[in-house]
């Protein structure tokens, strides 16, 4: 019969445990199986402290607890320090150095075609202006010099999201520079970035929703020279120093004269020959000198200020930059297309 626990014994079993060798898996184990095992130390010391006197019993508890508290942390403590030691040399990695390349995503190739364009505005004194995309008649068409009979304000063209008073889906960016000629005096330069929608069949050259930049310039003096000029810049810094342009004339509405402006792609492939119908020369965007009725509506004195605006379809433009040739790629969000574009 073994002797009754007492606390001199715990206290040797916990230096004899201290000096154990726990340094392997297997030597830890060994340990784990000694101490903490079906027959091991805590099991036997356990059935002895049954013996204890009763008078003894409530300190003898203690000590015990705290004997198999002591004996958890070194154990808890050999086999992390084990673990730490296997991970250090079955990576044999430096922890320290930095990890592998995370993939951290691309931008859509459209917003960095509306980055590079505002960038090019930007860089010529144009300040970014937004406005809502759900509008009311007179920044869409009224306020913009479109006639009570304007095919554009059909239902064919427009949603509507409420009738009378009418609340439509913006069918272009104009609407924001009558927003600004409202709120704002001149002189400023404007670029209104944003999306636009129309009421139109989903094709590979058009779609319901797409985006727009629109351009405003009003300031006392301001001719159809300067509109050319800046236009021209913009389009030698998107498409290089050797662009060739044109401006044809158009119609709009709210521009008097109005052009259209095209770039020169040229004829050199079969391809070329079918997205300029064999001119060469491809449509980027709609411009003219702001008609002095559209000044006026806005409440600026078309006798003191003229100006100048213009507006691009993003899209066209990304497409001709990367020579993409369905529309419908930029709406899918299919990475296996998105991510192939890089800014600049
Ligand atoms: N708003 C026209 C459109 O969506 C584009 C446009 C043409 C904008 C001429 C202009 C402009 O500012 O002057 O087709």
């Amino acid at each position: 019969m073994a002797e009754i626990l007492n606390a001199a014994e715990l206290d040797s079993l916990l230096s004899e445990a201290g000096a154990a060798d726990v340094a392997t898996g297997e030597a830890l184990e060994s340990f784990r199986i000694a101490y903490f095992g079906r027959q091991g130390v805590l099991k036997s010391l356990n059935e002895r402290f049954r013996e204890v006197p009763r008078e003894q019993k409530r300190e003898m508890g203690q000590a015990l607890n705290a004997f198999k508290d002591a004996l958890q942390s070194l154990f808890d403590e050999a086999s992390s320090a084990l673990v730490a030691g296997q991970d250090a040399q079955t990576s044999g990695q430096d922890p320290t150095l930095p990890s592998g390349a995370v993939p951290v995503g691309s931008h859509h190739p459209l917003s960095l075609v509306r980055r590079e364009i505002l960038d090019i505005f930007a860089r010529m004194g144009f300040v970014v202006a937004d406005g809502p995309e759900i509008e009311d008649d007179w920044h869409v068409f009224s306020g913009l010099n479109f006639p009570e009979e304007h095919p554009a304000r059909d239902m064919q063209d427009t949603f509507f999201v409420q009738r009378d008073p009418d609340l439509l889906l913006r069918t272009h960016t104009s609407s924001v520079q009558v927003r600004e000629m409202e709120r704002r005096d001149p002189p400023y330069r404007l670029v209104m970035p944003g999306r636009v929608f129309r009421n139109e069949a989903i094709s590979a050259r058009a779609h319901c929703i797409f985006h727009q930049v629109e351009g405003l310039y009003i300031d006392k003096g301001v001719g159809f020279a300067d509109m050319k000029q800046t236009l021209l810049m913009f389009a030698q810094q998107l498409f290089g120093s050797d662009v060739k342009i044109r401006l044809r004339p158009s119609y709009f509405p709210f521009t008097e004269p109005s052009a259209e402006m095209d770039v020169y792609w040229g004829l050199k492939t079969e391809v070329d020959k079918r997205i300029t119908k064999g001119t060469g020369w491809l449509e980027i965007m709609g411009c003219g000198m702001v008609d002095p009725a559209v000044l006026e509506a806005s409440g600026i004195d078309p006798e003191v200020y003229s100006g100048f605006a213009f507006g691009m379809g993003i899209e066209r433009i990304a497409m001709l930059k990367w020579q993409i040739g369905d529309l419908r790629l930029f709406f899918e969000n299919d990475m296996r297309f998105t991510s192939q574009f890089t800014g600049g």
